[in-house]
């Protein structure tokens, strides 16, 4: 009797859900040489001013800093009485004013904006609201992390942009689609997490570079995450949010009306849809009153859409976004509208068309609390792209740019891609409408500031993340990736090259040979990457009808999803010219459009994008494109080969975990560039027929293999090849 009570007891027990706050990463907090830092004596008290739930996780932070990097435990204060020695001081403007009105010289700050300075033996951390406050002790902390002086200090920062955001493509049963390392942080069998204890540690290190939202589900929205009794939930986790200033969003189902709410229609343009958001909006408040707003994705992939009632992408954004509206919440609507289903018979059909395509004629038709989110590039986050011409056509209209911090065509965070230089490319591409104006980047567009003519309200970045319980990305050193999106949605002028410094001073420590090697290692890793994998823009070519990875070449072609590269015996490449091919280049502005159509002014990593060449054609660089793909994938696997001694040159001088854990990926990434080089090589030497000059690939004279390979291919329409370059 007694057993089977136990039993029943051992059955009926909650599942375990016990996750831990997981790795530190770059908050590791190691210790610094004091005297370096305060050449005067450490602080020894924290004063907090305010008693903001912000202000406290500010005070709290500076205390582990303390402890961690000056191995002292500071005497924590609140309010403005405390006798004080050395201290720093924390609070918003408004506190440091009434604390010390000699302090006020003017200067005001905006919100989540923060001044860092010093006044005799007391360092001041204000901010404009309290979220600045603790941007500003962890700016502070970063400080000491590097070991810079703070003898001397005034400096002041604020956001270029309002959203910064990452999104989690996290599904109830504990799934991320394209997640990459283990389980959601959030979700279980179909629940929120009892132990969110990983999502309270999640949103620190989200804080702590200035993101201020996570969308917590997939843009495949799971309809039942809306129901009363979820709700309640979700709300656990917009609770340890808010500790940490980033506020909760939900990608929502657009069907959910009928769906979920029963109605007979969910056009966006019926009052009863209306009421419905508004009623679900209002509840959605009640137990998250902080709630930041929505993610939709409609009318793609298979998504139901405004597109079945002949609405438009702004019909369906508005209708929601009036419901959030008095709530302060926003609609990230997104600009990833297109049809998977394209006739791939058809010479003018262009999937990279699709964004302005959809979305052109809708610009200034959304209401301000609704920004369009565009990926970077118009086809889906690959190695190379060029910028989205969809950042052109909408100056009436909120953007934000959607860059993927999950490396799902970029080596799944089992190869080394550090993704910040091909982000600043894209923020920094000049899209004027015409050379005598001034400069328009797209990273102005973004932030909406600054552009006289057009009219934006808000603006920003969203990342995909995709973290999981996996240190949080798997690859140790893939952390630059969500390091550097937060620090880049700051302040997208920072350079690659500056993050990735501060990353590895922050992850491991001011060693200049550490910092050397892994410097080294992050910012070779695109170029070594895009090498030993698709070629001249042509398209990741990986393996796209299965999961992403490893190569795939023959799946991009003559299905409806429109990454075709467009291979045969005589050339490769999409036309997407104006003259002769799609149109895509014509949506660009002008002198953008004149450089891509132009075969003379195409730049050589996006002429597979761009045209259709013979094999032949000869480069800017002067190789044959056979030829450069030959070279630049023995150079690139080489080059990820040569990326294990590297690593193994910092065996004792980073932690051993750490150590293994890149060293077994650096590895499993040198095999798989030879993998991927061979694929590639072999591939396109059969198809061509033209050997490699250094005789290091496979080649077929009597062209057997490539007529078989052929006759499986689709037969080129007239007027697209090119006269054939020398060779
Ligand atoms: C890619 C990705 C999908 C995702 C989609 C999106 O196609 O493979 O998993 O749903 O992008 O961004 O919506």
């Amino acid at each position: 009797m007694l057993a089977a009570l136990l039993l029943l007891a051992i059955t009926t027990a909650p599942a375990q859900d016990s996750l831990g706050p997981g790795e530190p990463a770059w908050l590791a907090y190691r210790p610094v040489n004091p005297a370096a830092v305060f050449p005067n004596g450490v602080p020894d008290t924290v004063v907090v001013l305010g008693s903001d739930v912000l202000e406290n996780s500010a005070s709290r932070e500076l205390a582990l800093g303390w402890r961690g990097m000056l191995q002292y435990e500071p005497r924590v204060v609140t309010g403005a009485n405390a006798q004080l020695a050395r201290a720093v001081v924390v609070g918003t403007q408004a506190e440091v004013t009434t604390w010390r009105a000699s302090l006020n010289d003017g200067k005001s700050l905006a919100p989540d904006s923060y001044r860092l300075r010093r006044t005799g033996d007391i360092l001041i951390v204000e901010g404009g609201d309290p979220r600045g406050v603790l941007y500003g002790v962890f700016a502070l902390l970063r400080r000491i992390a590097e070991e810079h002086s703070l003898a001397t200090l005034d400096e002041s920062s604020g956001p270029a942009d309002s959203i910064r955001w990452t999104n989690e493509w996290d599904n109830p049963n504990g799934t991320i689609e394209r997640g990459y390392a283990g389980p959601s942080i959030f979700f279980k069998d179909g629940k929120v997490r009892a132990d969110l204890s990983r999502a309270a540690a999640y949103a620190r290190l989200l804080s702590s570079i200035g993101i201020n939202g996570c969308t917590i589900n997939n843009v495949n929205a799971n309809i039942g995450l809306l129901k009363p009794e979820n709700l309640a939930d979700i709300a656990h986790i917009a609770s340890v949010f808010r500790v940490y200033g980033v506020r909760l969003s939900l990608s929502i189902d657009m069907s959910s009306p009928q769906a979920l709410g029963g109605l007979k229609t969910f056009d966006p343009l019926d009052p009863e849809v209306a009421a419905w958001w508004k009623s679900k909006v209002d509840e959605i408040y009640r137990a998250i009153p902080d709630f930041g707003g929505v993610l939709i994705k409609a009318d793609s992939e298979g998504r139901p859409g405004p597109l079945q009632y002949g609405r438009t992408p702004a019909h369906a954004a508005n209708v929601v976004a009036r419901a959030l509206q008095p709530h302060g919440g926003i609609v990230l609507y997104r600009g990833f509208v297109y049809n998977n289903h394209l006739d791939w018979h058809d010479m003018k059909a262009d999937r990279a068309r699709a964004g302005v395509d959809n979305f052109h004629t809708l610009d200034g038709k959304f209401d301000d609390n609704v920004i369009v989110l565009i990926k970077h590039g118009p086809i889906d986050f690959q190695a190379r792209e060029p910028v989205s011409p969809l950042f052109a056509a909408l100056p009436h209209t909120n953007q934000a740019i959607e860059l993927q911090i999950t490396q799902e065509y970029t080596g799944q965070q089992r190869h080394l891609v550090y993704l910040v230089p091909m982000w600043k490319e894209a923020l920094d591409t000049d899209m004027r409408a015409s050379l005598a104006g001034p400069p328009l980047t797209v990273k102005q567009i973004v932030s909406g500031r600054n552009i006289a003519h057009e009219h934006h309200t808000a603006g920003g970045f969203a990342g995909v993340a995709n973290v999981g319980t996996d240190g949080w990305l798997g690859h140790p050193l893939a952390l630059a990736n969500l390091y550097g999106f937060g620090r880049l949605a700051w302040d997208s002028n920072l350079t690659a090259a500056a993050i990735s410094d501060e990353w590895t001073r922050l992850t491991f420590g001011n060693d200049p040979e550490v910092r050397a090697v892994v410097n080294k290692l992050e910012l070779d890793s695109w170029h070594i990457y895009e090498s030993y994998t698709g070629p001249l823009g042509v398209g990741t070519l990986t393996d796209i009808i299965g999961i992403h990875f490893g190569p795939g070449i023959e799946s991009a072609e003559r299905n409806g999803w429109g990454q075709w590269i467009r291979a045969d015996n005589n050339g490769i490449g999409m036309d997407r010219t104006v003259a002769t091919g799609t149109g895509y280049i014509g949506q660009y502005p002008a002198p953008l459009a004149a450089k891509y159509e132009s075969l003379a002014t195409c730049p050589d990593e996006l002429l597979l994008f761009m045209h259709h060449v013979p094999y032949s054609y000869r480069l800017h660089s002067g190789k044959t494109v056979m030829q450069h793909i030959d070279d630049t994938h023995y150079w690139g696997a080489d080059a990820a080969a040569a990326q294990v001694p590297i690593w193994e040159s910092l065996h004792g001088k980073v932690p051993d975990a750490t150590y293994a854990e890149v060293l077994k990926r650096l590895q499993f990434q040198a095999g798989h560039a030879v993998v991927w080089r061979d694929a590639i090589t072999q591939w396109f030497t059969k198809m061509s027929g033209l050997p490699d000059a250094e005789n290091r690939v496979d080649h077929y004279p009597n062209r057997i293999e490539a007529e078989s390979m052929q006759r499986s291919a689709r037969p080129r329409s007239p007027g697209t090849s090119l006269t054939a370059g020398t060779t």
